[in-house]
């Protein structure tokens, strides 16, 4: 294998890109360079491309396609899809993934995204690398440009110190709501807020 395809070249480039801003820039990894890696990932990232072409993006005119690469082989291709009502825009990332999770697909390995931009690899924007999160920090992102090279990190990577679903059933302190499992009601609040340390009366009027 080239030796411009492998993981440890690609991990060089990461240290690159942390050291020069946090720019996929064409300096920070001219180091990697065509074909991909697999056969696999090449295909996939070509249908990010392909998908890119069913973009519906007449405000910014800004053309994003995503390939979801599922554990089973199964792909789904995603495109952004904005609307007139500006912010309620979806972005190419997270079509790709409701439509696979709609259709049953949750296992996930990796996903290529796709733009125009000549001399930039395409990044995921912070909302959907938080969905992304949702299906394991493991999935492996490839960032791409027009001419399908691409510049790879985990979602991990990308999204450290991220709210994963596993959090939620960590051990938590006792809840100072009207229906919390110890029947607190809500005049207990300032009593429970002050079991853990805070005075109720400062934290409600913003003073410390
Ligand atoms: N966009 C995506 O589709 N994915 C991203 O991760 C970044 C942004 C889209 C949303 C919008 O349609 C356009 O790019 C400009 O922000």
């Amino acid at each position: 294998m080239d030796e411009r395809h492998s993981d440890s070249y690609i991990g060089s480039a990461n240290q690159a890109f942390e050291s020069q801003g946090h720019e996929l820039s064409e300096t920070s990894i001219h180091h990697i360079l065509l074909p991909g890696k697999t056969q696999e990932i090449q295909k996939l990232i070509k249908l990010s491309h392909v998908a890119k072409d069913r973009t519906h993006s007449p405000y910014s005119q800004f053309r994003v396609g995503a390939a979801l690469l599922c554990s089973d082989g199964t792909v789904f291709t995603g495109c952004n899809v904005e609307n007139a009502s500006y912010g309620l825009t979806i972005c190419a990332e997270r079509t790709a993934v409701v439509k696979a999770v709609s259709e049953g697909h949750r296992d996930y390995t990796a996903i290529a995204i796709s733009s125009d931009l000549k001399n930039n690899f395409i990044v995921p924007c912070g909302a959907c690398r938080q969905v992304l999160a949702e299906f394991g920090t493991h999935i492996e992102v490839y960032m791409t440009r027009p001419d399908l090279t691409y510049h790879k990190m985990t979602v991990g990577e990308l999204l450290p110190l991220c709210f994963t679903p596993d959090q939620l059933t960590r051990e938590k302190i006792a809840v100072v709501s009207g229906q919390n499992p110890e029947g607190s009601t809500v005049s207990e609040i300032p009593k429970l807020i002050k079991s853990n340390g805070l005075e109720a009366e400062e934290l409600l009027s913003g003073e410390q």
